[in-house]
């Protein structure tokens, strides 16, 4: 069932929103060749509290931190370590929830450390494109959620890139994953329910340079590209209101 929010859970997930893109305008600018994953992982449970806020991440399902950190060819759940250095031509992205009196909000960046090869910042402007043209397709009049797959899709199919499908975006807010489901893909065997105001989604393209075929690894968290090829991933979370759309998680 699709938790309808009212003014009062928006303003609060609003708050929560504001917060997290304030972690990243803080935390994303220190981010450098020669931290540990572990070290960005800190320096964001830091800032969450300072703030009074936390990180649901931690704990839920046995994960061990408020972040997910994936580097290069990790798409997603990359689990933070003190052994994983990041070095010049590196992409991560830093997937975070942050949870502020009791609503959560969920975003994630792909920072480009040092200088990236010319395909892999396409890759990553691309991928930050599908994000903005999904949040599009929400805003419009009458839009149903596969409207944002068919925007993110049809955008990164056009660079030849990878979709992946065995994750996807979801409602957000009370919980880390709410229904409904947000692929980024179109299938006519999924739900296709019409956006209307009280939902809170959170819309994460996940973009691969090569394959969209994705495997866990054996920590049982990690997700990484069949072929070894680098991934992007962008989120934030957006409300639809009386007003229309509103993005929660950018300043
Ligand atoms: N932000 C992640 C998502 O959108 C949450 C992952 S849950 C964790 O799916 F436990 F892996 F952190
Ligand atoms: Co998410």
């Amino acid at each position: 069932m699709i938790q309808l929010k009212s003014e009062k859970d928006i303003e609060g997930i609003r708050i929560s929103g504001k917060l997290l893109a304030e972690l990243f305008e803080e935390v994303g600018p220190q981010i450098e060749a020669g931290m540990s994953t572990l070290d960005v992982d800190s320096l964001c449970h830091d800032f969450m509290k300072r703030h009074h806020a936390t990180g649901p991440c931690k704990g839920y399902m046995g994960y061990p931190n408020v972040t997910c950190i994936s580097v290069n060819d990790m798409v997603i759940h990359g689990i933070p370590s003190k052994h994983e250095i990041l070095k010049d031509g590196d992409i991560v992205s830093i997937d975070i929830c942050l949870e502020k009196n009791g609503y959560i909000s969920d975003s994630t960046h792909t920072y480009e450390i040092g200088k990236v090869s010319d395909d892999v910042h396409q890759l990553n402007e691309v991928t930050h494109k599908c994000l903005y043209l999904g949040i599009e397709a929400a805003g419009k009049q009458h839009a149903r959620i596969q409207d944002i797959g068919a925007a993110v899709s049809g955008y990164a199919r056009k660079f030849g890139y990878g979709v992946v499908r065995d994750y996807c975006g979801h409602g957000v807010g009370l919980d880390i994953h709410e229904e409904p489901e947000v692929p980024n893909y179109v299938s006519l065997a999924n739900p296709n329910p019409r956006l209307r105001p009280g939902m809170v989604i959170a819309i994460e393209p996940m973009i691969n340079m090569g394959t969209y075929k994705v495997k866990t690894l054996s920590d049982g968290w990690g997700v990484k590209t069949l072929d070894g090829k680098p991934a992007c991933h962008w989120e934030h979370t957006i409300a639809i209101t009386d007003s229309g759309l509103e993005i929660l998680t950018e300043l």
